[in-house]
C-alpha cells in the first residue's frame, strides 16, 4: 500500500520532521548506578532509533522523588545532564530531533527507591494495586503518603528545573508526562484524587497542577517546545475516571491558549479495550495543535489516520524496540522484527542495540 501521507513533511513548533512516524516514550531500565545516568550504550540506542521523525524519551524522573523504578534515568544532576548531552549528539548527529519525556510517578514507587526511604507521595493516600520494581526484585507497593497543599508548588517547581535542564542537555523539547497513572494523572483521575483543597474535587481543581506544570516549563522553554502526554481511557497502575470525557475535553479546551507544539494520546495501553465510550476524534477537533496518536497502530492504520485527519503524527513504542529501522520496514512493507519482553527492563545490550536493520 501507499503511505503519502505517512511520508509527508509535517512542521511541529519549529521543527520540520520528513516523516510522521514518532518513536513512544519507552522505559528500558539501563542507567548507569549510582546516579540514574544516561550512558554511552543509551546513546547508542537512541542513535539507532534515529530513524524516527521525532524520538520521545523515556519517561525520566525530574526528582530524586519521581522515581519509581529501578534503573531508569533522572534530569536533576549535572551528571545526568552531561550523560543526556551524550544522547542528544548521537541522535542530532543521525539527523533527528529529540524531547524529553519529564515524570514523576506519584504512588508508584516504594520506600526502597525514595530518598531517606521516605514514603511514596500521591494526592490522596490510596496505594496502587501490584508490585514495585526496586533494586532488591518485586515488592508490594505501599500506600502513600497524600501531599500537603503548600507542597504542590515545590513539585512544579521541579518540573520548570527539569525543563531548564533538558534544554541544557540540548533537547528539542520535553513532553509533560500526564499519562498512565503517574502523578499528575494521579491528580487528574478522581479514583486516585480524593482531597478537597484546591487540587481536588471539581474537574477544574483536579487540572490544576497539570495547568501549573505548563506554565512553568512553558515560560521556560517557549510553548512550541512542550507537548504533553495524555490517557483518557487508561487503566494502567490502578487507574479509574468516572467521566473522562468531561475531564480531557476542559483539559484541552485549557491548554489551547498555550499553543504547545503537540499533545500525545495514549488511545490504547495494553491490552485495555475499555475505550469505547471515548471520542478521540472529538478531542483532535478541540484541541489546536499537534495530534500524536499512540496505541497499538501499523503503517495501515496510521495511513488512515491521518487521511481522515484524525492524527498528525503516530507515535510507535514496542516495534521501535525491535525495529530500529521501523519508518523504512514500514515504507517497504517488509517484515517487523519481535520485540523480547525478557530484555524489555533492564539488563545490557542484548535486546537492546542488538536487534538487526534489513539488509
Ligand atoms: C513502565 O515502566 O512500565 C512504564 C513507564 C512509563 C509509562 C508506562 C509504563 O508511561
Amino acid at each position: 500500500m501507499a503511505f503519502d501521507t505517512l511520508f509527508s513533511e509535517f512542521k511541529l513548533g519549529d521543527l520540520t520532521l520528513p516523516h510522521r512516524i514518532v518513536m513512544a516514550p519507552l522505559t528500558r531500565s539501563r542507567s548507569s548506578q549510582p546516579g540514574d545516568i544516561p550512558n554511552d550504550m543509551n546513546a547508542e540506542y537512541y542513535q539507532q532509533r534515529s530513524t524516527a521523525a521525532l524520538i520521545i524519551s523515556e519517561a525520566t524522573q525530574i526528582s530524586p522523588q519521581g522515581k519509581g523504578y529501578a534503573f531508569t534515568p533522572g534530569i536533576y544532576s549535572n551528571e545526568q545532564i552531561i550523560g543526556w548531552k551524550k544522547v542528544t549528539d548521537a541522535v542530532h548527529a543521525s539527523g533527528s530531533r529529540i524531547f524529553l519525556q519529564m515524570w514523576h510517578v506519584g504512588r508508584v514507587s516504594h520506600t526502597k527507591l525514595q530518598p531517606n526511604n521516605a514514603l511514596p507521595v500521591a494526592p490522596s493516600a490510596i496505594a496502587v494495586e501490584g508490585q514495585a520494581f526496586t533494586y532488591e526484585g518485586m515488592l508490594d507497593f505501599e500506600t502513600p503518603r497524600a501531599l500537603e497543599t503548600d507542597e504542590i508548588s515545590g513539585i512544579v517547581e521541579q518540573y520548570r528545573q527539569a525543563a531548564l535542564n533538558a534544554k541544557q542537555a540540548g533537547f528539542d523539547g520535553v513532553e509533560i508526562h500526564a499519562a498512565n497513572g503517574y502523578l499528575l494523572e494521579q491528580f487528574l483521575k478522581d479514583g486516585t484524587n480524593k482531597r478537597d483543597d484546591i487540587y481536588g474535587g471539581s474537574i477544574e481543581n483536579r487540572t490544576r497542577i497539570v495547568l501549573e506544570v505548563v506554565q512553568a516549563v512553558t515560560d521556560v522553554l517557549g510553548s512550541e517546545h512542550v507537548g504533553i502526554r495524555i490517557s483518557p481511557t487508561g487503566t494502567f497502575n490502578s487507574m479509574t475516571e468516572s467521566n473522562p470525557q468531561a475531564l480531557f475535553n476542559y483539559l484541552v479546551e485549557k491548554l489551547n491558549p498555550f499553543n504547545l507544539a503537540y499533545i500525545h494520546v495514549v488511545e490504547r495501553f495494553g491490552d485495555v479495550t475499555s475505550n469505547n465510550e471515548f471520542d478521540f476524534v472529538q478531542l483532535r477537533r478541540l484541541f489546536n495543535g499537534a495530534y500524536i496518536a499512540n496505541g497499538g497502530y501499523t503503517g495501515k492504520s496510521a495511513e488512515q489516520s491521518l487521511t481522515e485527519d484524525n492524527s498528525d503524527l503516530i507515535a510507535f513504542g514496542v516495534p521501535f524496540i525491535a525495529n530500529p529501522d521501523l519508518p523504512e520496514r514500514i515504507k517497504q512493507g517488509a517484515e517487523l522484527n519481535v520485540a523480547d519482553q525478557n530484555t524489555f527492563y533492564g539488563g545490557d545490550a542484548k535486546g537492546y542495540t542488538d536487534y538487526p536493520r534489513l539488509g
